[in-house]
């Protein structure tokens, strides 16, 4: 069972930052599975990846400038071009030929889609192909349109144990305890919802949500919501009414095996998001932190390696994802297409 840290998979696309995080001309270094990137916009408004260290010393490249077209190491002034090729040595002369393009610190596949920018970790520095040719494209909203709200924060705890609480349908009465969300952990009621296989991992089906909800009531009647899981661990939430749609995101990104940061987004078709805008990403933060605490807290008790376990049907969602993550790293060492092993099933429980 899961402890400190999972094992983390590649040949993905991550979501690294927000598209508003890197200005024209700046630079934003990240840890990102373990390796050290460095996430910059060129004054064409392009956005790119380096691998960030400096091939010559190894010194990070951010501690250098970036003057919107290269980037120089800040020790000996050497220069790397947006694809990760070095483009000038300032101590060469004339007569000291050097191949200069294959001098490389390293780049990755990063682009920016519906706001936020992403980024491909390889396995075996591959081009993104097939299924993964480009990120994720999330419904309803365009290439361009940005999140109206979003928030990330840190969670101290590998992305196996992130994954597990986001996909949790029993842990809301106890935790999310705020007054405008509490619910009382004494009257749960009986659950069941329909679930199938979908790319790379599964969704709730398609299923009305409460009409007496008030803030369902601004996206229309028969407003209705469809919730997908899949790898690298993004939780995509449609939800649809008559007249309005909201497309939720929640990203897990690891940062090493131990650590993980979970972005949350929501894109909206209506404009009564904006004005809302600080309080509605208050009450985001106050919700996320509440999963944020659990994680803190239990990485206390899993210093000490305690033996864990999966309960039906409330965790079955859990055991999915590792054998969705576990078919992805099978079929990855066995050079063969992803199978998804799930088949379509009911789960029941109370909540
Ligand atoms: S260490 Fe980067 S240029 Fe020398
Ligand atoms: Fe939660």
């Amino acid at each position: 069972m899961q402890g400190l840290t999972a094992t983390l998979i590649r040949g993905l696309w991550y979501v690294a930052v927000p598209g508003d995080a890197v200005k024209p001309g700046a630079m934003l270094p990240k840890t990102l599975l373990g390796e050290p990137v460095l996430i910059g916009r060129g004054n064409d408004g392009r956005v790119f990846a380096l691998r960030n260290l400096c091939p010559h010393r190894g010194i990070p490249l951010h501690y250098g400038t970036f003057d919107g077209e290269a980037v120089a190491c800040s020790y000996h002034g050497w220069k790397f071009g947006r694809d990760g090729g070095c483009v000038e040595i300032p101590s060469l002369r004339e007569d000291q030929p050097v191949d200069l393009p294959k001098i490389r610190c390293g780049a990755y596949p990063c682009v920016e889609r519906q706001g936020l920018i992403w980024i491909y970790f390889a396995k075996d520095g591959e081009a993104p192909s097939g299924s993964e040719a480009e990120p994720p494209r999330l419904p309803v909203f365009g290439h361009d349109v940005a999140p109206a709200l979003k928030i990330v924060l840190p969670f101290p705890c590998s992305t196996d144990h992130a994954a597990f609480g986001l996909m949790d349908p029993t842990h809301a009465a106890f935790v999310h305890t705020s007054w405008w969300f509490k619910k009382d952990p004494t009257k749960l009621r009986p659950k069941e919802k329909a679930f199938e296989p979908s790319e790379l991992g599964w969704r709730m089906v398609r299923h009305a949500l409460p009409p007496q909800n008030i803030a369902y009531k601004v996206l229309g009647q028969n407003v209705s919501t469809e919730i997908s899981y899949r790898l690298p661990g993004l939780r995509i939430e449609e939800i649809r009414g008559d007249r309005h749609a909201v497309v939720g995101l929640t990203a897990i990104t690891p940062v090493d095996a131990e650590n993980t940061e979970v972005h949350q987004f929501f894109w909206v078709s209506t404009g009564w998001a904006k004005p809302l805008r600080p309080l509605l990403e208050h009450l985001m933060t106050v919700f996320l932190d509440q999963d944020r605490v659990v994680v803190v807290r239990q990485r206390e008790g899993l210093e000490a390696k305690p033996k864990l376990m999966l309960i039906n049907d409330a965790d079955t969602q859990a055991r999915w994802w590792m054998r969705v993550k576990d078919e992805w790293l099978e079929a990855q060492a066995e050079g063969r297409p992803f199978a998804n092993p799930l088949k379509p099933m009911v789960l029941r429980w109370r909540s």
